[in-house]
């Protein structure tokens, strides 16, 4: 309603030190497909999440490097959209659990990749960096075999946090003490499910910040905000940050 939205652009205006947090909703109307979103073409028979584990890189490397790539190359051929470029407008810091890079596309500095990045592989045996991928891929779907680490010939691996796995140590500080900072936290377009990114606003909220969701549906995170815009990001973000 325009009430909130005058109220949530009155508390990001005002805000000195901006935090916003970002998950797959953010990215939908860019045409990235959310994690809960159902999987379409050859992708629809699998569980995005079955395919984010380790135990799947470990069993089948071809079709999970494989998904890892066609979500890549989806995203090298679409943009960031209102939402991102509204984000970008401002000195906020941007911690995001997406993998894609259309916070650093619509100008975001340095966003803090809490689950890592579609941009960043790395070896699956030294840890390595493995080289950036080729762009301009045809977005095939299917297995593709993964590259092998020319130092050490272990499988190169996506460098993303998957399911069982720790978050990057020094992306997760950083997260937090921004939010611990903040005095006006904006969640967007995450379902608040999967943690410890579900913990963020909740620091923010527990230090007297204030925390503004942008979200079509309501989340575990509602009781800890100020304001719950239910709407799509990037018709919501331009309002409320000018
Ligand atoms: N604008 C804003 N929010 C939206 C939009 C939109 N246009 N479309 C969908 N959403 C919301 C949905 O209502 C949902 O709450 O985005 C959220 C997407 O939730 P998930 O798919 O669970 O994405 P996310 O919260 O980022 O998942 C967290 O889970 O799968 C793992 O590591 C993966 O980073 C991911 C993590
Ligand atoms: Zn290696």
């Amino acid at each position: 309603e325009p009430a909130q939205l005058r109220a949530a652009a009155a508390l990001i205006a005002g805000a000195e030190r901006l935090v916003v947090l970002t998950g797959a909703g953010m990215s939908a109307e860019s045409g990235v497909p959310t994690f809960r979103d159902a999987l379409t073409g050859l992708w629809a028979r699998y569980d995005a999440q079955a395919l984010a584990t380790p135990e799947a890189f470990e069993q089948d490397p071809a079709l999970v490097w494989g998904w890892y790539e066609w979500r890549r190359e989806l995203v090298e051929r679409v943009g960031p959209n209102a939402g991102h470029e509204a984000v970008a407008r401002r000195d906020a810091v941007v911690i995001t659990q997406n993998v894609d890079d259309l916070h650093e596309r619509a100008g975001s500095k340095n966003p803090i990749h809490l689950h890592g990045s579609l941009f960043t592989p790395r070896c699956s045996g030294c840890g390595r960096a493995a080289g950036a991928p080729a762009v301009g891929g045809a977005g095939t779907e299917g297995p593709r075999t993964p590259p092998s680490c020319e130092h050490c010939q272990s499988l190169v691996r996506p460098g993303v946090v998957w399911f069982g796995e720790s978050l990057p140590v020094d992306a997760l500080e950083k997260a937090v003490e921004a939010a611990a900072n903040a005095d006006v936290l904006v969640t967007v377009g995450t379902s608040g499910v999967v943690h410890p990114a579900a913990e963020i606003p909740q620091v923010t909220a527990k230090l007297g910040g204030t925390v503004i969701q942008v979200n079509p549906q309501p989340t575990p995170l509602d009781p800890f905000c100020a304001v719950n815009l239910r709407g799509p990001a990037a018709t919501v973000l331009p309002e409320i940050i000018r």
